[in-house]
């Protein structure tokens, strides 16, 4: 093993050394990562879900300097409005549509879907970022738990939906964006809807974030290999309105060691565009490199376990299985 690789498993170990911004300045150093250069995205199209705001803002403004057309898919019309003004005033017009999506709702996903098969002739990124902790336990309108339903089957539905156009596009390339605190959490199969114990939202949050990797690895499975790739990325933690809102006291405990929302976003913007980046496909990284799904024992879903989760997604999505066994 090499001494960067030797630095890279203890600082993978210490956790806090690991997903604070000390994790990503040691790597970057010890790996001598490349720069990505501009214009590396000229011609490409890229959709980011929960462009607004943290690790999605700072993801669009890396793949807009790279020069992506980027589909910002967010929920409130106006913040979009504004951010693609001030994306077209930065980059230059006439490359950041916009498309309205509560990823909590079905029907609005389907909607979305159908809008950018209108009007988009390739997807080469689809980066699948939007995300919140809910302090309640509350229902969508589909009558799914609210956490389940944006993290893990608004997102399916929408990869599932736009799976044609990204078959269609070469070197075309999924992200999904989890957080190392699914490493915490064994999702319980019986109970996806977070109904069995009293309601917390970090738990519901991290059973959903382990539930996206598990559909991360089913999709690549069934993909295979020279299809869309699709990898999972987990941004160690990051100084957003997200995390100050959701983890005041962790926000505050962590201060200045937290990552910027561009040092979160670097590996989501890496794996979106450089050739690296789709050398796997069901892998999740952090930092560039790929990771172990499981930290700890009694967390691990096995093959069938996921094959489980998957069908459950699919009735919950209420869509034909988009990749049926054969
Ligand atoms: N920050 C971290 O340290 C950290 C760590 C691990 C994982 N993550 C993950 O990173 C992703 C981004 O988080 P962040 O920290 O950047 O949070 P953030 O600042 O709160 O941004 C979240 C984005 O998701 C959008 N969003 C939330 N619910 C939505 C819904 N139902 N439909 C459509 N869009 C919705 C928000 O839209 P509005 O602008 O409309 O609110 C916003 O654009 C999330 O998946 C999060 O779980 C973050």
């Amino acid at each position: 093993m090499d001494a960067a690789t030797i630095v890279d498993e203890l600082l993978e170990w210490s956790i806090v050394g690991s997903f604070s911004r000390i994790g990503l300045a040691v790597r970057h150093l010890a790996f001598g990562w490349a720069t990505i250069p501009d214009g590396s995205l000229e011609g490409r199209t890229a959709l980011v879900t929960g462009p607004t705001s943290g690790l999605g803002r700072a993801t669009t403004e890396a793949l807009a300097r790279l020069g992506a057309r980027v589909i910002l898919v967010g929920r409130s019309p106006d913040r979009l409005a504004a951010l693609r003004d001030e994306l077209q005033e930065a980059y230059g017009g006439g490359r950041f549509p916009i498309v309205v999506a509560d990823m909590g709702s079905l029907a609005s996903v389907r909607a979305a879907a159908a809008q950018i098969l209108e009007t988009e002739s390739r997807l080469d990124v689809l980066v699948d970022n939007a995300g919140a902790i809910h302090s309640e336990r509350t229902v969508g309108p589909d009558g799914i738990e609210a956490t389940l339903a944006t993290l893990v089957i608004g997102p399916f539905a929408l990869v599932s939906s736009l799976l044609g156009l990204l078959r269609r596009t070469p070197g075309s390339r999924v992200v999904a964006v989890t957080s190392g605190g699914m490493y915490f959490q064994r999702l319980d199969l019986d109970d996806l809807q977070s109904e069995a114990e009293p309601f917390s939202g970090s738990r519901a949050y991290a059973r959903a974030k382990r539930a996206q990797v598990a559909l991360v690895r089913e999709w690549a499975r069934h993909l295979g290999t020279g299809s869309v790739a699709i990898n999972a990325m987990h941004p160690g933690w990051a100084d957003t309105p997200g995390l100050a809102e959701s983890l005041p006291g962790f926000y505050q405990l962590m201060g200045p060691l937290l990552r910027t929302p561009a040092q979160g976003a670097d590996t989501i913007v890496w794996l979106a565009a450089t050739r690296a980046g789709r050398a796997r496909s069901g892998a999740l990284y952090l930092d560039r490199r790929p990771r172990p799904f499981d930290r700890l024992p009694g967390t691990q879903l096995s093959p069938s376990d996921r094959r489980r989760l998957w069908d459950a997604v699919v009735g919950l999505a209420g869509i034909p299985d988009p990749l049926p066994e054969t």
